[in-house]
């Protein structure tokens, strides 16, 4: 992997993990990086600048020095084709998701048009807090990567997560953002993600609490790794991913029709999608009137689209969801082998903080060879980008050219 011609700021901030950086300007550096660091005044206090001027060989920007240049911030966020913070104290995080801009770091962070990612770093009981678990949701939001602590042993000697991960880690996902792999560029991967709406008068509908976000996050993953990506979404708030073609439906028929159409081009489907297994018998033409007591809905059945496609996989890989609420790997892997699928993402949904609507999944990957691979609670753009890996080894694995 090489970063040769790629420029990376790097924000240093005043964790006791900031001697980590000087290891980690090595590492992007011998990866063919140009690095130039930024310190905020707590940084300065672990590490001494001289020293990351060395390792670059270029100057240090620190509030003291920046404002002998002109507009120091502007000339920083803008020659970088990524901005990194390792570490990432709570500070400047919450400087970050609430738009504060009183240092140098701060304020490049807003003139900043390039890919951010973050390396937290702090005390076990900081990093749950719920304020900077907020604020790191938020960033999440807005795209900003943020790579996971590890957990073990921190200065303070608590056991917990809060250590600043391995620069391995941090030098493979700077790679990952600015040379993605394009390993998917002979796929065209079709998605189904969102709810469906089945009608029951012209005013309600029945429907599933799926967001979408799962979905689209495995879009926008496809297509930065090369897929034609073919996005079929119920309704959502959310905005298609540049360079996915989105197909907007409303209902499971609708769905189903949609998929079908696109099947023959399609060389792996992920069905992300929450679809209604059951729809109302008879939707009505005008609104129901509200009655007193009881009202008796008859519904019938939704047509299972991921059953008919593991049916006719030919030379596609076909990729389940198992939404459960208990009993979650019987219930996938039963799904996983009766509806004939190469992987199946099984998800508890009962689970705070990850499935429906959160910014957060976790996950296990079961395969079609009895593999089961459980992941930690991730964004759900990692999430994504493990499921696609797996993508991309079953291609090798299947020997079929897509
Ligand atoms: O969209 P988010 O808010 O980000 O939430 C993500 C998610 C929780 C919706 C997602 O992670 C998820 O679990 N999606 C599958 C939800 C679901 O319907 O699971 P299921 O176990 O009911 O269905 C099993 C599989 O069959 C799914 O791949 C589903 O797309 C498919 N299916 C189900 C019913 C049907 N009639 N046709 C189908 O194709």
């Amino acid at each position: 992997m090489t970063l040769t011609g790629k420029k990376i700021v790097l924000g240093v901030t005043g964790s006791i993990a900031a001697y980590k950086a000087v290891e980690l300007v090595r590492e992007l550096t011998k990866a063919g990086a140009s690095v130039r660091v930024v310190m905020t005044e707590a940084a300065q206090r672990f590490v001494a600048p001289l020293t990351f001027a060395t390792l670059c060989r270029q100057a240090v920007l620190t509030d003291h020095t920046a404002w002998e240049a002109e507009m120091p911030h502007l000339g920083a966020a803008q020659e970088a084709d990524l901005v990194l913070i390792a570490p990432a104290t709570a500070d400047i995080i919450a400087k970050f998701a609430h738009g504060i801009a009183d240092d140098l770091l701060s304020t490049l962070f807003l003139a900043c048009t390039r890919p951010v990612i973050l390396a937290p770093a702090m005390d076990a009981d900081m990093y749950r807090h719920p304020a900077v678990q907020d604020n790191l949701a938020r960033l999440r939001s807005w795209g900003v990567r943020i790579i996971e602590p590890a957990t073990g042993e921190l200065a303070s000697g608590v056991w917990g997560p809060g250590r600043l991960t391995e620069c391995v880690e941090i030098v493979q996902a700077v790679a990952e953002t600015l040379c993605p792999a394009r390993d998917l560029s002979n796929e065209v991967v079709l998605i189904t993600a969102g709810p469906t709406r089945e009608p029951l008068d012209p005013v309600r509908y029945l429907s599933t609490r799926s967001s979408g976000k799962m979905g689209y996050a495995l879009a926008t993953e496809a297509a930065a790794r090369g897929a034609r990506t073919i996005l079929v979404s119920g309704p959502s708030a959310l905005s298609p991913p540049a360079g996915v073609e989105c197909i907007r439906v409303e209902t499971a028929l609708q769905m189903r029709e949609a998929v079908l159409d696109r099947l023959a081009e399609a060389t792996v489907i992920i069905k992300a999608a929450a679809v209604s297994d059951y729809r109302p018998a008879h939707p009505a033409e005008s609104k129901l009137a509200k009655c007193d007591g009881l009202l008796t809905l008859d519904l019938t059945p939704n047509p299972d689209i991921l059953q008919e496609i593991g049916a006719h996989k030919d030379r596609r890989i076909v990729v389940g969801f198992a939404a459960e609420t208990g009993e979650l790997i019987p219930r996938a892997r039963h799904k996983l082998s009766a509806k004939h699928l190469d992987l199946i993402v099984a998800n508890d949904v009962s689970q705070k903080d990850a499935g429906f609507g959160s910014d957060n999944n976790q996950v296990i990957l079961l395969d079609s060879t009895g593999g089961v691979e459980p992941l930690p609670l991730l964004p759900k753009r990692e999430v994504a980008r493990r499921i696609l890996n797996r993508v991309v080894a079953l291609r090798h694995t299947t020997g079929h050219s897509a």
